[in-house]
């Protein structure tokens, strides 16, 4: 089955008087249990992409499904329980709550349900995993931008979700930690089934089951 599927998705935002086509007619299958790059340069649609089937937008014309859901069938607040049931995000502008610290950040999903027993002690675990074992009491202002990532990767490892969506998990980071950020991410795929999508530009961490999408100028131009 696949995981996700868009038809013909596009998006056009409209800022003063020339609309912007940022994705012009995506059509993508993504199998579940899948690790997915894409790639592509700056401004062709990857983020704009991403929002889509995080359903945190929603395209101008197309459909997209994710695990099975048409996201343009659901209401604001179906869309929102999605998100917060099946999907973890890493994305630069979709990110921490400012007044909470780093724990309390990587318990957010679980609040809404009401906190299990021993939560936040594998919340702090996962923390330490990610290598913040000394930052756990620290808001999101207090840490740097690299930090402010594995906080949020940290948070979506815990989640265990269907689908993790990562944009640029590692733009920020140096080689040493960038590369654990990904072993976290192949674990999450590997032991627990979870797919996963990453905009990166480190194309070095590609192994060969992988699928690489390119997208160019709101199009996909290769998939492999
Ligand atoms: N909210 C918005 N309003 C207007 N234009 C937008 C908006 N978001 C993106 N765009 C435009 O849509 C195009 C695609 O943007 P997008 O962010 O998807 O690119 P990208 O591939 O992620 O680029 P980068 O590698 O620089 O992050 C760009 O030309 C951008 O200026
Ligand atoms: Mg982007």
């Amino acid at each position: 089955m696949s995981l996700l599927r868009a038809v013909n998705l596009t998006k056009t935002f409209a800022i003063g008087s020339r609309p912007v086509e940022a994705l012009r007619g995506v059509s993508i299958e993504l199998p579940e249990n899948s690790f997915t790059f894409v790639v592509g340069p700056s401004g062709s649609g990857k983020s704009t992409f991403m929002h889509l089937a995080g359903a945190l937008e929603r395209p101008t014309s197309g459909t997209i499904e994710v695990a099975g859901r048409d996201l343009g069938a659901l209401s604001d607040d179906e869309l929102s329980d999605f998100r917060r049931e099946k999907l973890g995000f890493v994305f630069q502008a979709f990110n921490l709550i400012p007044n909470l610290n780093a724990v309390e950040n990587v318990l957010v999903p679980f609040y809404a349900k009401g906190l299990a027993e021993g939560m936040r002690e594998k919340a702090k675990e996962m923390l330490k995993r990610v290598g913040l074992g000394d930052r756990l009491d620290h808001r999101p202002r207090q840490l740097s931008g690299g930090e402010q990532q594995r906080v949020a990767i940290a948070r979506a490892l815990l989640k265990d979700p269907l689908l993790l969506l990562a944009d640029e998990p590692t733009g920020e980071l140096d080689s040493k930690t960038g590369a654990e950020i990904f072993a976290l991410m192949r674990s999450l795929h590997r032991e627990k089934g979870a797919s996963v999508v990453v905009v990166t530009h480190d194309t070095r961490y590609i192994e060969p089951a992988d699928r690489v999408i390119r997208i160019e100028d709101g199009r996909i131009v290769e998939e492999k």
